[in-house]
């Protein structure tokens, strides 16, 4: 998990109004030399706090200072959850010129902390976790692709690497409610849903287990047959992704340390268009077919850390749910994932998620 941290508001210059009465016969005159270097001390701070600390930063995690091994080709892969672009959606009772500026700061937050990820990083891989839009389940075909090309613009794919994008959130498809056209639209755009890949020696298990969970057997099929005709072709250690956290015993499965809500357990709710964990049957569907090692879902936007037991106890999984990347998603300190994949000396794939 890493930070951003060190990002404050940029401090204005502000100038105090003089109310002494002015005697009438001077000219204005103006402190040239002044106003400069108000000028150029706001473009260093602008700099300090949109260049220099965000790079310091991120810098602070690079791979080699934390991965445990040192040899074999490592897998980096950096995962984005719940950037829930600011839409008309969002904020539907605000001024639209305040929801022009919030938009535009909120996407500068995203654009530039995953171009400074990139610069400094270089990981091989991008994931993101769903919830890619705010209100992407109400949007018409026309204002969906104005949404979907802004996205595009704030997350720009990086050439030679590979970016994962299809596992729908929520908010891109909806929960009780989703509609055939909605679900093919983010599929059509972003790749299936439902799909397995191998990736640094591990297996990855995308899973839409929001269709899933849905009781329209045209909505859940696919997800559905997915799950049930699945088959592994070797031992690799298995990661699965999803947006909508496994069930849980919030006062047993304990979030740790890195989680910012500590006062509260993790939530069990559902409400209009969401639900914070997938129902207990379909878990344990999930975890028997996939029996992962680790899973990474969204959703709740911050941190927290559980282990999932399945088979009877047999298998142990480790479940994190990935803090939201935005600065709009009710936390603190927003971050992203990073894990790397590798083989290990005894040639089994090993991996690490901290930094
Ligand atoms: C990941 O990227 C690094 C740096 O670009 C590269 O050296 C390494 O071979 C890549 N790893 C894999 C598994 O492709
Ligand atoms: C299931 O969804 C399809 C496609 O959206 C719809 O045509 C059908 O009426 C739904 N079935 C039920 C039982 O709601
Ligand atoms: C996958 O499973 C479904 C049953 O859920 C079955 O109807 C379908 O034929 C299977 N597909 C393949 C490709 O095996
Ligand atoms: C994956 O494992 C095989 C042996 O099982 C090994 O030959 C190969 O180099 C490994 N790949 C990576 C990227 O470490």
């Amino acid at each position: 998990m890493m930070n951003f941290r060190g990002k404050t508001e940029k401090p204005e210059p502000s100038i105090e109004p003089d109310d002494k009465p002015k005697p009438k016969t001077i000219k204005p005159t103006y402190n040239w030399k002044l106003i400069s270097l108000i000028f150029i001390s706001w473009i260093a701070l602008f700099h300090l706090f949109e260049r220099t600390i965000p790079y310091h930063v991120i810098s602070k995690c690079s791979w080699g200072d934390w991965e445990p091994w040192t040899s074999g080709s490592s897998e980096r892969i950096v995962m984005i959850a719940d950037p829930q672009i600011v839409d008309d959606y969002s904020y539907p009772k605000q001024y639209k010129v305040l929801n022009f500026f919030i938009k535009k700061i909120a996407d500068n937050y995203l654009h530039r902390n995953y171009e400074m990820i990139h610069s400094a990083l270089n990981p091989n891989t991008t994931i993101f976790l769903g919830d890619l839009f705010d209100g992407g389940r109400y949007w018409d075909d026309d204002q969906w692709m104005e949404e979907y090309y802004r996205f595009e613009k704030v997350f720009p794919k990086k050439s030679g690497k590979l970016d994962i994008r299809s596992i729908p959130g929520n908010h891109d498809i909806g929960f009780q409610t989703i509609h055939e056209h909605v679900l093919n639209r983010f599929v059509r755009h972003y790749g299936k849903a439902n799909e397995v890949m191998e990736l640094g020696n591990h297996t990855f298990v995308l899973l839409d287990a929001i269709s899933l969970s849905h009781p329209n057997e045209t909505i859940h099929k696919e997800a559905d047959a997915f799950l049930t005709n699945l088959t592994f072709e070797n031992d690799n250690p298995r990661i699965l992704l999803i947006h909508v956290p496994l069930f849980r015993f919030p006062d047993k499965q304990l979030c740790g340390p890195h989680r910012e809500k500590k006062d509260r357990l993790f939530p069990l709710q559902r409400g209009d268009q969401y639900q914070t964990v997938i129902e207990y049957e379909i878990t344990k569907r999930i975890l028997n077919t996939v029996q992962p090692a680790l899973i990474f879902a969204g959703d709740d936007h911050d941190y927290c850390d559980i282990q999932q037991e399945y088979e009877g106890g047999k298998g142990v999984a480790r479940e994190i749910t990935v803090k939201s990347a935005a600065m709009t998603g009710g936390i603190k300190y927003p971050a992203v994932q990073l894990l790397s994949l590798n083989t290990n000396n005894n040639n089994k794939p090993d991996r690490n998620l901290f930094c």
